[in-house]
Parts: structure tokens; C-alpha cells; sequence
């Protein structure tokens, strides 16, 4: 099989190994890649916003499947794009990457199905929303309702501060159209945790759990970013929080889209809180977590070819998703002053060190060729991943492994896994 991948991250880099793992296929291409997937795939010059190029790369080239990483490609519709033209994609159509990309219309449906979230109203008149947190109890949770890099939520201490929030996403547009509309919700305390899934429409299949570091500095100090790093599983997932959110989140989220005429395949993102109330959902996505990709799809035993095709041809429940009795520990590689101000195009050194070391991974996040070294080519660098046979050899191999890797202003987190200590 010849399979495309759209995006060019640290999860496009772990889909990327993941898909060079399966017997079937003969050709990765990526658009647009990075250095690090061009070890697998043949990166291609197409923008992830290009459908009608990438589209017709995919005809020309015979592509069998297509597998779109990133959020926004899929909530602007880049699936239906592809099956207009007979193409076969893995990934939600529009109307279902909707549960991405309207916080809105996710917690319209959480209220409408009964499954468990934070109190809430979505408001379109900043006039309205500034009036209701009069009345609202502090900490408050602001949410610009679009796709927002991940920085559209804001924790609100005081009313002024809240009042600020509200100014700046829906009068400054602070995140853009993604603050036409917005929504205020209860503040929850709790562990979060991250949970993937793969879905057909009707079927789902929950992967391992893991837990993301959000903020960029150590103690959870510092501003939000994409992700410092991650592990897998999470031991605050209990088999108990399992059979919880079997019952009154998963099988319940699928269930409610395919009711709304919106039937979701490909994979759905559970952000989780645990909350003394129970578990409860604090966000959808509708795509594999980045970093958690990194953690969760080196523990996955199946060929990810026969769960990605499961999922186009709604016979997921034939298939019996299984993960290694193991765990892994992401650590972000970042350059200094992410996610704020940061410089790029340093060499980076010392890759070479993780050939033929099973248990080993870097995932590049961004990275590019320059006169035939690999330099760095964004905020987050590479994504170092090691297995243990549990969480804390996993953390102590992660961070051996972070120091077979070099480059100008080079820094990550050193509490990754850190949460472990206190299971
Ligand atoms: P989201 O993009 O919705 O996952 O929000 C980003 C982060 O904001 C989450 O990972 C939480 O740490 C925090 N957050 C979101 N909603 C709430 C909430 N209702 N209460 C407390 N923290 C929240
Ligand atoms: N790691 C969080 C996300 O991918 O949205």
C-alpha cells in the first residue's frame, strides 16, 4: 500500500514510524513532513490547508489511504474534500471534526446526551458574557469557542480578570474568528488525564491512557504550550475511572454524533478530568494528541494499517486493539523561550545515537534539512520517547536518552513523569 500522511509534527513523525512498521506498506509520502519523518516517508512540498493539491498528489500517485494528523486540515473539511474524489481518508468529516472545533457545539451535545462536563453557557454578545460573570463564582474558565493553537482557554481568578478575558476573545479577537462566539464554565479541580481512541462511526476502541505537561516550565510553572512531554499509561487511570467512562462518556460521545447525523471515524481525543465528582470531560479532539502520539502508538501491538482501515470500513469491531504491558516517557526537546520568543536553524547533534537502541525514539516536532544537517525549525524541537518496564525506569531512560542530544539553546522540562512519584 502507498499512504499519505498529512502534517508535519512530532505525532505525524510517530504515525509516520508507526505506518513504516506494517507488512503492507510498499511507500510513506508526508506533506509536508520534517526531517525526521523524511527518514520514513518522502516529504512533499504540499501545505496540510492545500486539499485540491494534496487531493490530486493522492490521485496522481495512486495513494491507498490518507491519514490526516492535524486538527486543522480536518475541521476544514479536508475529509470531505477527499472522498468527493473517491479517495479513501482516515479521519472525521467536517460536520463530525466539529466536536474539535466548536467548544460550543461540544458542550451543547455533552448537555444534550447527559455525559459528564463542567457547568457552562456559551455566550455570541461579549455584553451578555460580561454581564453573567457578575453573578459567577471565581475561578472562573473562559473559552474561546474555535480551533485556537491550544491557547484559546483562559483560568480566571478575579471578576477584572474575567471581564479582561472577555474584552480580549470577543472584542480584540484575541484568537480570532475563534472568539466570535465563547464559552464560561465551571472551574474543576483534578488530575487530567488524556485518553485516545479509535472509532468507525459506530464502534470504539479506547487506546492507552496517558498525561499530557501542558505549561512550559518545571512545577507546572509558566505559559500553556502544545505539550512539554507526556507518559503512558496514566496511574491515575484506574480500572475503576475506566469502567466509569465506558458507561457515561465513550461509547455515549460516539453514539450522540452518530444521532446527530454527524458519524465520527478516525480518532477522538478525551480530555479528561478526575474530579471528586468523577471523571468528566474537559475537551474533545478529534485527532491523536500531540505529544501523547509519542507515548501511546509505541506501546500499540497492532499494525495501526489494519485499525486505520477498521475505521474507513466500519469494521472496527473486529479488531482487538492491544498495547504492551509497558510503559513510556515523552520529553520535549524545546528552544529557549517557547513558547514566546525563540530562535531556529541551530544544528542539531547527536541523532545518530538512537540507531538500532530499541525502546528509543525522537519524534522530530520541527526540524529541516540545511546544507545537508538537520536544524532546528520551530518551538518545540523533538520529542525524545524511551519504554520501561514501568513508569519510572521509562522516566529514567527518557532522560538518559535527552542527553545523547545537543543543540544551541536547547531546554526541556526535568519533572516529566514527575506525577508518577505521587500515584
Ligand atoms: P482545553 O483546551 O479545553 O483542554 O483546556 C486547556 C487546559 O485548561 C486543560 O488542559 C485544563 O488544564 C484547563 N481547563 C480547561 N477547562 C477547565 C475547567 N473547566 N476547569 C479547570 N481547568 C480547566
Ligand atoms: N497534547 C494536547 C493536544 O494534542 O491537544
Amino acid at each position: 500500500m502507498k499512504i499519505l500522511i498529512v502534517g508535519s509534527g512530532g505525532r505525524e513523525h510517530a504515525i509516520a514510524w508507526k505506518v513504516a512498521q506494517s507488512p503492507k506498506v510498499e511507500k510513506i509520502y508526508c506533506a509536508p513532513g520534517n526531517a525526521g519523518i523524511a527518514e520514513y516517508a518522502e516529504c512533499v512540498d504540499i501545505g496540510a490547508m492545500e486539499f485540491d493539491r494534496l487531493a490530486a498528489f493522492a490521485r496522481e500517485n495512486e495513494i491507498d489511504l490518507t491519514v490526516v494528523g492535524m486538527d486543522d486540515p480536518l475541521v476544514g473539511g479536508i475529509v470531505d474534500v477527499f472522498e468527493a474524489q473517491g479517495l479513501r481518508v482516515f479521519g472525521p468529516r467536517k460536520n463530525a471534526a466539529i466536536l474539535e472545533g466548536s467548544k460550543a457545539f461540544s458542550k451543547n451535545l455533552m448537555k444534550k446526551y447527559g455525559i459528564p462536563t463542567a457547568a457552562y453557557e456559551n455566550f455570541d454578545d461579549p455584553k451578555k458574557a460580561l454581564e453573567y460573570l457578575e453573578h459567577a463564582k471565581m475561578p472562573i474558565v473562559l473559552k474561546a469557542d474555535g480551533l485556537a493553537l491550544g491557547k484559546g482557554v483562559l483560568i480566571c481568578n478575579t471578576l477584572e480578570e474575567a471581564k479582561e478575558g472577555v474584552r480580549s476573545i470577543m472584542m480584540d479577537k484575541r484568537f480570532g474568528d475563534a472568539g466570535n462566539q465563547m464559552v464560561i464554565e465551571e472551574f474543576m479541580t483534578g488530575r487530567e488525564v488524556s485518553v485516545l481512541s479509535f472509532v468507525d462511526g459506530k464502534t470504539i476502541r479506547i487506546m492507552t491512557s496517558a498525561q499530557d505537561h501542558k505549561r512550559a516550565l518545571d512545577g507546572d510553572q509558566g505559559l500553556n504550550t502544545g505539550g512539554m512531554g507526556t507518559f503512558s499509561p496514566s496511574p491515575f487511570y484506574t480500572k475503576e475511572v475506566d469502567e466509569f467512562c465506558k458507561e457515561h462518556i465513550y461509547q455515549k460521545t460516539v453514539d450522540a454524533m452518530a444521532a446527530e447525523g454527524r458519524e465520527f471515524k478516525g480518532v477522538i481525543f478525551f480530555g479528561l478530568m478526575l474530579t471528586q465528582e468523577g471523571p468528566k470531560v474537559l475537551e474533545y479532539n478529534a485527532r491523536f494528541g500531540d505529544p501523547e502520539a509519542q507515548v501511546v502508538l509505541p506501546r500499540m501491538k497492532n499494525d495501526i494499517v489494519d485499525v486505520f482501515e477498521a475505521c474507513v470500513d466500519g469494521t472496527l469491531d473486529q479488531i482487538d486493539l492491544q498495547f504492551e504491558d509497558n510503559a513510556a516517557v515523552c520529553v520535549v526537546l524545546a528552544s529557549r523561550g517557547y513558547p514566546v520568543k525563540y530562535e531556529k536553524g541551530f544544528e542539531i547533534r547527536g541523532l545518530e545515537n538512537f540507531k538500532g537502541k530499541d525502546g528509543y525514539y525522537v519524534f522530530h516536532a520541527g526540524s529541516r534539512f540545511s546544507d545537508g544537517k538537520i536544524v532546528t525549525n520551530g518551538g518545540r524541537v523533538l520529542g525524545v520517547t524511551a519504554l520501561g518496564k514501568d513508569l519510572k525506569e521509562a522516566r529514567a531512560n527518557a532522560y538518559e536518552a535527552v542527553k545523547w542530544i545537543d543543540f544551541d539553546n536547547k531546554y526541556c522540562r526535568s519533572d516529566i513523569g514527575k506525577a508518577i512519584d505521587e500515584a
